[in-house]
Protein backbone atom coordinates (compact mmCIF):
# COMPACT_ATOMS: atom_id res chain seq x y z
CA UNK A 1 0.00 0.00 0.00
CA UNK A 2 0.96 3.58 -1.06
CA UNK A 3 1.39 6.32 1.67
CA UNK A 4 -2.01 8.00 2.49
CA UNK A 5 -3.52 10.38 0.60
CA UNK A 6 -6.61 11.06 2.44
CA UNK A 7 -7.20 10.75 6.35
CA UNK A 8 -10.14 11.76 7.91
CA UNK A 9 -10.63 11.55 11.91
CA UNK A 10 -13.31 11.83 13.94
CA UNK A 11 -15.40 14.06 11.35
CA UNK A 12 -18.84 14.81 12.63
CA UNK A 13 -20.87 17.16 10.24
CA UNK A 14 -24.04 19.00 11.19
CA UNK A 15 -26.45 20.05 8.08
CA UNK A 16 -29.47 22.46 9.26
CA UNK A 17 -28.72 21.24 12.98
CA UNK A 18 -29.30 17.60 11.66
CA UNK A 19 -26.15 15.41 12.37
CA UNK A 20 -25.40 13.52 8.84
CA UNK A 21 -22.16 12.54 9.63
CA UNK A 22 -20.64 11.16 13.05
CA UNK A 23 -17.27 9.54 14.35
CA UNK A 24 -16.29 8.85 10.69
CA UNK A 25 -12.86 7.82 10.45
CA UNK A 26 -11.25 6.71 6.85
CA UNK A 27 -7.81 6.45 5.45
CA UNK A 28 -7.27 5.94 2.24
CA UNK A 29 -3.87 5.41 0.35
CA UNK A 30 -2.31 6.26 -2.59
CA UNK A 31 -3.71 4.58 -5.49
CA UNK A 32 -6.26 2.47 -3.39
CA UNK A 33 -9.83 2.11 -5.52
CA UNK A 34 -12.54 2.42 -2.17
CA UNK A 35 -15.99 1.95 -3.06
CA UNK A 36 -18.81 3.36 -0.83
CA UNK A 37 -22.18 2.33 -0.77
CA UNK A 38 -24.97 2.88 1.73
CA UNK A 39 -28.20 3.86 1.84
CA UNK A 40 -30.07 7.06 0.16
CA UNK A 41 -29.31 9.79 2.61
CA UNK A 42 -26.72 8.08 4.80
CA UNK A 43 -24.02 10.84 4.37
CA UNK A 44 -22.08 9.80 1.03
CA UNK A 45 -22.25 13.10 -1.02
CA UNK A 46 -21.96 15.10 2.13
CA UNK A 47 -18.88 13.19 2.86
CA UNK A 48 -17.33 14.18 -0.56
CA UNK A 49 -18.58 17.99 -0.54
CA UNK A 50 -16.41 17.66 2.95
CA UNK A 51 -13.16 16.51 1.25
CA UNK A 52 -14.13 19.07 -1.62
CA UNK A 53 -14.10 21.83 1.05
CA UNK A 54 -17.76 22.79 0.02
CA UNK A 55 -18.95 21.59 3.63
CA UNK A 56 -17.30 22.31 7.17
CA UNK A 57 -17.30 19.63 9.42
CA UNK A 58 -18.53 20.64 13.08
CA UNK A 59 -15.65 18.59 14.39
CA UNK A 60 -12.78 16.63 13.30
CA UNK A 61 -9.50 16.71 11.10
CA UNK A 62 -9.19 16.13 7.04
CA UNK A 63 -6.20 15.82 5.51
CA UNK A 64 -5.64 15.81 1.83
CA UNK A 65 -2.14 14.43 0.64
CA UNK A 66 -0.98 15.66 4.48
CA UNK A 67 -1.91 18.70 3.84
CA UNK A 68 -5.21 21.09 5.16
CA UNK A 69 -8.48 20.78 2.50
CA UNK A 70 -8.25 24.36 1.31
CA UNK A 71 -4.42 23.74 0.36
CA UNK A 72 -4.79 20.31 -1.80
CA UNK A 73 -8.31 20.02 -3.10
CA UNK A 74 -6.88 21.04 -6.10
CA UNK A 75 -5.71 18.23 -6.85
CA UNK A 76 -9.03 15.82 -6.59
CA UNK A 77 -10.81 15.87 -9.74
CA UNK A 78 -15.23 15.79 -9.20
CA UNK A 79 -17.74 13.83 -11.07
CA UNK A 80 -21.23 14.94 -9.12
CA UNK A 81 -23.92 12.74 -8.75
CA UNK A 82 -26.56 15.20 -10.77
CA UNK A 83 -25.75 16.68 -13.80
CA UNK A 84 -28.11 19.67 -13.11
CA UNK A 85 -27.07 21.55 -16.40
CA UNK A 86 -29.48 24.82 -18.02
CA UNK A 87 -30.17 23.28 -21.57
CA UNK A 88 -30.16 26.71 -22.72
CA UNK A 89 -27.10 27.36 -21.48
CA UNK A 90 -24.25 27.82 -24.72
CA UNK A 91 -21.52 25.90 -24.24
CA UNK A 92 -19.70 23.09 -26.30
CA UNK A 93 -18.34 19.52 -24.93
CA UNK A 94 -14.90 20.80 -26.00
CA UNK A 95 -15.17 23.99 -24.04
CA UNK A 96 -16.77 22.46 -20.79
CA UNK A 97 -13.68 20.00 -20.67
CA UNK A 98 -10.94 22.42 -21.66
CA UNK A 99 -12.46 24.67 -18.66
CA UNK A 100 -10.70 22.58 -15.91
CA UNK A 101 -7.51 23.56 -17.47
CA UNK A 102 -8.57 26.99 -16.47
CA UNK A 103 -7.64 26.63 -12.52
CA UNK A 104 -4.27 26.08 -13.76
CA UNK A 105 -3.97 28.79 -16.50
CA UNK A 106 -3.36 32.17 -13.81
CA UNK A 107 -4.73 34.27 -17.25
CA UNK A 108 -2.99 32.84 -19.51
CA UNK A 109 -4.27 31.81 -22.68
CA UNK A 110 -4.83 27.64 -23.17
CA UNK A 111 -1.58 25.98 -24.89
CA UNK A 112 -1.57 23.35 -27.62
CA UNK A 113 -0.90 21.33 -24.53
CA UNK A 114 -4.28 21.95 -23.02
CA UNK A 115 -5.97 21.28 -26.33
CA UNK A 116 -4.01 17.99 -26.08
CA UNK A 117 -5.06 16.81 -22.98
CA UNK A 118 -8.89 18.06 -22.74
CA UNK A 119 -8.90 15.83 -26.40
CA UNK A 120 -7.60 13.26 -24.76
CA UNK A 121 -9.81 12.70 -21.87
CA UNK A 122 -12.92 13.22 -24.03
CA UNK A 123 -11.40 10.25 -26.02
CA UNK A 124 -11.22 8.44 -22.90
CA UNK A 125 -14.85 8.68 -22.43
CA UNK A 126 -15.54 8.37 -26.52
CA UNK A 127 -17.18 11.62 -26.73
CA UNK A 128 -14.39 12.85 -28.88
CA UNK A 129 -16.53 12.53 -31.87
CA UNK A 130 -18.93 14.96 -29.84
CA UNK A 131 -16.27 17.35 -28.88
CA UNK A 132 -18.35 20.55 -31.26
CA UNK A 133 -21.63 19.70 -30.04
CA UNK A 134 -23.65 22.15 -27.45
CA UNK A 135 -23.53 19.88 -24.21
CA UNK A 136 -27.82 21.11 -23.90
CA UNK A 137 -28.35 18.45 -27.31
CA UNK A 138 -26.69 15.56 -25.22
CA UNK A 139 -28.52 13.28 -23.32
CA UNK A 140 -28.07 12.57 -19.67
CA UNK A 141 -25.45 9.53 -19.84
CA UNK A 142 -23.72 11.23 -22.79
CA UNK A 143 -23.69 14.56 -20.17
CA UNK A 144 -22.31 12.49 -17.09
CA UNK A 145 -19.46 11.34 -19.98
CA UNK A 146 -18.31 14.69 -20.44
CA UNK A 147 -18.17 15.40 -17.08
CA UNK A 148 -15.79 12.85 -15.99
CA UNK A 149 -13.93 13.89 -19.34
CA UNK A 150 -13.78 17.33 -17.34
CA UNK A 151 -12.75 15.82 -14.12
CA UNK A 152 -9.73 14.24 -15.95
CA UNK A 153 -8.78 16.98 -17.89
CA UNK A 154 -7.51 18.90 -15.08
CA UNK A 155 -5.26 15.47 -14.33
CA UNK A 156 -6.24 14.88 -10.92
CA UNK A 157 -4.60 12.68 -8.13
CA UNK A 158 -7.59 11.47 -6.54
CA UNK A 159 -10.93 11.29 -8.42
CA UNK A 160 -14.02 11.68 -6.41
CA UNK A 161 -17.09 10.21 -8.22
CA UNK A 162 -20.66 10.14 -7.04
CA UNK A 163 -22.67 7.82 -8.92
CA UNK A 164 -21.56 8.26 -12.43
CA UNK A 165 -22.81 5.63 -13.71
CA UNK A 166 -26.39 5.89 -12.78
CA UNK A 167 -27.36 7.33 -16.25
CA UNK A 168 -25.14 5.72 -18.53
CA UNK A 169 -26.44 2.60 -20.67
CA UNK A 170 -25.14 -0.96 -19.62
CA UNK A 171 -22.35 -0.87 -22.58
CA UNK A 172 -21.09 1.79 -21.34
CA UNK A 173 -21.09 1.53 -17.56
CA UNK A 174 -19.08 -1.93 -17.91
CA UNK A 175 -16.49 -0.10 -20.35
CA UNK A 176 -17.04 2.46 -17.75
CA UNK A 177 -15.92 0.35 -15.10
CA UNK A 178 -12.72 -1.17 -16.98
CA UNK A 179 -11.52 2.73 -17.56
CA UNK A 180 -11.87 3.27 -13.98
CA UNK A 181 -9.49 0.26 -13.41
CA UNK A 182 -7.15 1.84 -16.00
CA UNK A 183 -7.29 5.22 -14.33
CA UNK A 184 -6.59 3.73 -11.15
CA UNK A 185 -2.91 3.00 -12.22
CA UNK A 186 -2.77 6.66 -12.48
CA UNK A 187 -4.71 7.90 -9.51
CA UNK A 188 -6.76 6.66 -6.25
CA UNK A 189 -10.22 6.87 -6.98
CA UNK A 190 -13.36 6.65 -4.23
CA UNK A 191 -16.27 6.02 -5.78
CA UNK A 192 -19.65 5.93 -4.64
CA UNK A 193 -22.55 3.52 -5.75
CA UNK A 194 -25.65 2.25 -5.57
CA UNK A 195 -24.61 -0.06 -7.73
CA UNK A 196 -23.21 -2.85 -5.21
CA UNK A 197 -22.50 -5.57 -7.64
CA UNK A 198 -20.28 -3.57 -9.97
CA UNK A 199 -18.85 -1.46 -7.27
CA UNK A 200 -17.92 -5.06 -5.33
CA UNK A 201 -16.50 -6.58 -8.44
CA UNK A 202 -14.47 -3.69 -9.31
CA UNK A 203 -12.98 -1.79 -5.99
CA UNK A 204 -10.06 -2.92 -4.13
CA UNK A 205 -11.75 -2.38 -0.64
CA UNK A 206 -15.35 -1.26 -0.10
CA UNK A 207 -17.02 0.72 3.14
CA UNK A 208 -20.45 1.37 3.80
CA UNK A 209 -21.71 5.06 5.02
CA UNK A 210 -24.81 5.24 6.93
CA UNK A 211 -24.03 8.07 8.93
CA UNK A 212 -20.65 6.70 10.71
CA UNK A 213 -18.53 4.77 8.18
CA UNK A 214 -18.45 0.87 8.45
CA UNK A 215 -14.95 0.78 6.65
CA UNK A 216 -12.62 -2.70 6.82
CA UNK A 217 -9.25 -3.25 4.84
CA UNK A 218 -10.95 -5.33 1.96
CA UNK A 219 -13.61 -6.05 -0.98
CA UNK A 220 -15.36 -8.38 1.76
CA UNK A 221 -18.51 -7.01 3.08
CA UNK A 222 -18.59 -8.56 6.35
CA UNK A 223 -22.37 -8.95 7.95
CA UNK A 224 -21.76 -6.81 10.71
CA UNK A 225 -21.19 -3.88 8.14
CA UNK A 226 -24.54 -4.62 6.16
CA UNK A 227 -26.36 -5.05 9.24
CA UNK A 228 -25.09 -1.81 10.49
CA UNK A 229 -25.56 0.03 7.54
CA UNK A 230 -28.37 -0.65 5.73
CA UNK A 231 -30.17 -2.50 9.10
CA UNK A 232 -31.18 -5.03 6.58
CA UNK A 233 -29.37 -7.97 4.64
CA UNK A 234 -32.14 -9.02 3.07
CA UNK A 235 -32.24 -5.70 0.97
CA UNK A 236 -28.82 -6.42 -0.19
CA UNK A 237 -29.34 -9.97 -1.26
CA UNK A 238 -32.05 -8.88 -3.44
CA UNK A 239 -29.15 -6.78 -5.47
CA UNK A 240 -27.04 -9.61 -6.62
CA UNK A 241 -24.19 -9.34 -4.87
CA UNK A 242 -21.61 -11.67 -6.01
CA UNK A 243 -20.70 -14.54 -3.63
CA UNK A 244 -16.94 -13.86 -3.96
CA UNK A 245 -17.23 -10.58 -2.43
CA UNK A 246 -20.55 -10.99 -0.20
CA UNK A 247 -19.35 -14.28 2.48
CA UNK A 248 -21.83 -17.09 3.79
CA UNK A 249 -24.46 -14.75 6.18
CA UNK A 250 -27.01 -16.97 8.01
CA UNK A 251 -26.73 -19.35 5.31
CA UNK A 252 -28.82 -16.79 3.29
CA UNK A 253 -25.84 -16.14 1.02
CA UNK A 254 -22.69 -17.23 -0.45
CA UNK A 255 -21.96 -20.84 -1.57
N1 LIG B 1 -27.83 21.41 2.34
C1 LIG B 1 -28.46 20.58 3.18
N2 LIG B 1 -29.19 21.04 4.19
C2 LIG B 1 -29.81 20.18 5.05
N3 LIG B 1 -29.73 18.84 4.94
C3 LIG B 1 -29.02 18.33 3.93
C4 LIG B 1 -28.35 19.16 2.99
N4 LIG B 1 -27.72 18.37 2.10
C5 LIG B 1 -27.99 17.11 2.48
N5 LIG B 1 -28.78 17.09 3.57
C6 LIG B 1 -29.26 15.88 4.28
O1 LIG B 1 -28.12 15.15 4.70
C7 LIG B 1 -28.35 13.76 4.62
C8 LIG B 1 -27.24 13.13 3.79
O2 LIG B 1 -27.38 13.53 2.43
P1 LIG B 1 -26.42 13.03 1.29
O3 LIG B 1 -26.80 13.76 0.07
O4 LIG B 1 -25.01 13.15 1.75
O5 LIG B 1 -26.82 11.49 1.21
P2 LIG B 1 -26.35 10.38 0.15
O6 LIG B 1 -25.76 9.25 0.95
O7 LIG B 1 -25.48 10.98 -0.88
O8 LIG B 1 -27.74 9.90 -0.45
P3 LIG B 1 -28.12 9.38 -1.95
O9 LIG B 1 -27.76 7.93 -1.98
O10 LIG B 1 -29.59 9.56 -1.99
O11 LIG B 1 -27.39 10.22 -2.93
C9 LIG B 1 -29.74 13.61 4.02
O12 LIG B 1 -30.64 13.35 5.07
C10 LIG B 1 -30.02 14.96 3.39
O13 LIG B 1 -31.39 15.24 3.41
MG1 LIG C 1 -25.70 11.28 -2.87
Amino acid sequence: MGKPVIEIKNLFVDLDGVTVLEHVNLTVNEYDFLGIIGPNGGGKTTLLRVLLGLVKPVRGKVRIMGESVEKNRHLLGYVPQYAVFDRSFPISVGEVVISARLARKQGRRFSREDYKIADAALERVEMLPLRSRQMGELSGGERQRVLVARALAAQPRILLLDEPTASVDSRFAAGFYELLQELNQEMTLILVSHDISAVSTYVKTLACLNRTLFYENSRELSQEMIENTYHCPVDLIAHGIPHRVLPPHNGVVGS
